[in-house]
């Protein structure tokens, strides 16, 4: 893998298992990449990290993987390694079948002054959730599973959950992601990733909450009926320009970094 803009740069050799232990040189120069800029002031960073095919699809056959690649899985793991919280639609913990993310899964160096895993924040209105699942039972006490509901949620769920997880209220109907972000926020959590879907990260995105976008183009045209990476959400808010600020390279992947345009 290297960086083809905005200046050609070294090879960063692909680390395929993320096994901690000493840092390799790619994974401190990926870090610092995608570190850069990565601050906003009166409220947290959120990062959206997505892959599409080159036609634009979300999914091969209803998942994320088949378009994902190893400079796609070594950036994954280094975005989760500099982020406080991830944020996920429950449709996408379910289908990705989402679990706690374990020390292995992380660059501890990456990760001084804070937890030693991300916690994961499920966005869910009808809380049809497993309060015994793994994603919501063996969360670790530091980076425990926070589930970002609404205060007409069925009660009886709720206080189910309200056993394995946090169960945060930030919305009548709907979650609101402006409440849901400053919620996050509250907590402490400065660096938020989401890792879509994109119905998710279609709100974010109308309600300008979307500071900066990972997106790797994977070499394949899906065609079929895949949706894009940002669903359509109700409200649109119309096109918001953004400004590219890396891309790297890796065979036929690009792994673009895109920041808010404005
Ligand atoms: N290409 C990529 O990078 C990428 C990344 C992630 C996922 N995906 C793919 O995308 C698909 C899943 O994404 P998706 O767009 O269908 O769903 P999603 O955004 O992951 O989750 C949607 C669900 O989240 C909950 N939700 C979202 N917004 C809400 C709100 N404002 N208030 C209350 N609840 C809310 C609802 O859950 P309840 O029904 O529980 O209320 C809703 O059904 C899968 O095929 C997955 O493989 C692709």
């Amino acid at each position: 893998m290297r960086q083809i803009y905005p200046a050609a740069g070294p090879d960063l050799e692909l680390v395929t298992a993320v096994l901690g232990g000493p840092q390799p040189a790619a994974v401190t120069e990926l870090a610092r990449l995608y570190r850069q800029d990565a601050v906003s002031q009166d409220r947290p960073w959120l990062r959206a990290n997505m892959v599409g095919s080159v036609d634009g699809a979300s999914a091969l056959s209803g998942r994320s993987g088949g378009l994902s690649g190893p400079a796609d899985r070594m950036v994954f793991a280094v975005l989760r390694s500099i982020t406080d919280v991830i944020l996920v639609g429950s449709a996408t913990a379910q289908v990705e079948r989402y679990k706690p993310v374990l020390p292995a899964e992380v660059w501890p160096d990456l990760r001084a002054g804070r937890p030693a895993t991300p916690a994961i924040a499920v966005v869910s209105g009808r809380l049809d959730l497993d309060p015994n699942a793994p994603l919501l039972a063996s969360a670790p006490p530091d980076a425990r599973t926070i589930v970002l509901t609404t205060s007409s949620a069925p009660a009886a769920s709720r206080a189910a959950l309200a056993t394995a997880a946090e169960v945060v209220e930030a919305g009548q109907d709907h979650v609101d992601p402006a409440a849901a972000v400053a919620a996050l926020a509250e907590r402490g959590y400065r660096q938020i990733l989401t890792e879509g879907g994109p119905t998710l990260l279609g709100q974010l995105a109308a309600a300008g909450l979307v500071d900066e976008l990972c997106l790797t183009v994977s070499p394949v045209l899906a065609g079929g009926t895949a949706g894009r990476i940002v669903g359509h959400a109700g409200e649109v808010a119309g096109p918001a320009a953004l400004r590219l600020a890396h891309v790297l390279a890796d065979e036929s992947y690009l792994l673009c970094r895109y920041l808010r345009g404005d």
